[in-house]
């Protein structure tokens, strides 16, 4: 019997998380790459417990490009339908990277060229098998750079227009690549930052990531109320939005 595989990047992650145990319970097999280890061996038990076909754990660094190799070898030997989402990110305050701008790299990294590299390296992968899905968790940050968070914001800009490329290439074979836009979510990134607008849980972003792949939506805002108020931030005209500080 083949199962779906899942490949999860930045499997720690509290939106990962909700979404590995989600996906394990309907028998998928997952490969949980992140850092911290004993975190994704707890979450593998855990997907296992719940029925996951497997649930392997693997080292994965963004911001280490020459660690991928064992990941794509081990996606190479995954049977039936091969999947990949990404979790990774990283928000540091735009005030210390201001005074530190060295975390401009690191933030580029986690949220965009390391992420980029590897679906780049996977991409070929699902080309051949002619199916699968990519979820690539993006936010509405890079919707448009704003004073309080413009290095997270401009990485998720390019994370945006990388998967939006990505899918135009993949779906021509067949593969399906879902951008998701979060909003606020309650989670250790939002942990410290007051009152939020229209916050989320992971549980919500889960079900709305899942609807969204069944009906191989190619943007997911989430909340839905993102996408107008973002399409109206959009419209804002530069010499006034210049001004604002939202
Ligand atoms: N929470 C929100 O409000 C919100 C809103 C919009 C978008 N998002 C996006 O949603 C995704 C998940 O975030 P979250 O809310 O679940 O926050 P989180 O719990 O802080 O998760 C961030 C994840 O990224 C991983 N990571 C960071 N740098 C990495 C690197 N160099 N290599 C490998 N892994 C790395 C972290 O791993 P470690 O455990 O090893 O640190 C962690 O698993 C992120 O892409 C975030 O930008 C979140």
């Amino acid at each position: 019997m083949t199962h779906d595989t899942w490949i999860i990047l930045g499997a720690s992650s509290t939106l990962a998380r909700d979404f590995a145990r989600s996906v394990a319970q309907d028998g998928a097999a997952l490969i949980l790459c992140g850092r911290r280890i004993d975190d994704l061996e707890a979450t593998a038990a855990d997907a296992a417990a719940r029925g996951a076909a497997q649930a392997q754990v693997m080292a994965f660094d963004a911001r280490d490009p020459d660690g991928f190799q064992p990941i794509l070898d081990a996606a190479a030997r995954a049977p039936g339908t091969l999947n990949c989402a990404v979790f990774v990110g990283s928000m540091p305050a735009q005030d210390a990277i201001d005074a530190d701008p060295a975390l401009v790299d690191g933030t580029i990294a986690d949220n965009f060229t390391g992420p980029a590299r590897f679906l780049t390296l996977l991409a070929p992968m699902l080309e051949a098998r002619e199916g699968g899905a990519i979820v690539g968790v993006s936010s509405v940050a890079g919707d448009r750079g704003r004073l309080g968070n413009y290095v997270y914001g401009g990485a998720k800009a390019g994370f945006t227009a990388y998967l939006s490329g990505l899918r135009n290439r993949l779906g021509r074979k067949g593969v399906h690549v879902l951008t998701v836009k979060p909003g606020p979510v309650d989670t250790p990134m939002t942990f410290g930052l007051g009152k939020q607008p229209f916050m989320s849980t992971p549980g919500a972003v889960t079900a709305d990531i899942r609807k969204a792949l069944r009906k191989k939506r190619n943007v997911l805002y989430t909340r839905a109320i993102w996408r107008p108020v973002m399409m109206v931030i959009r419209a804002i005209p530069e010499p006034i939005f210049k001004k604002m500080s939202i």
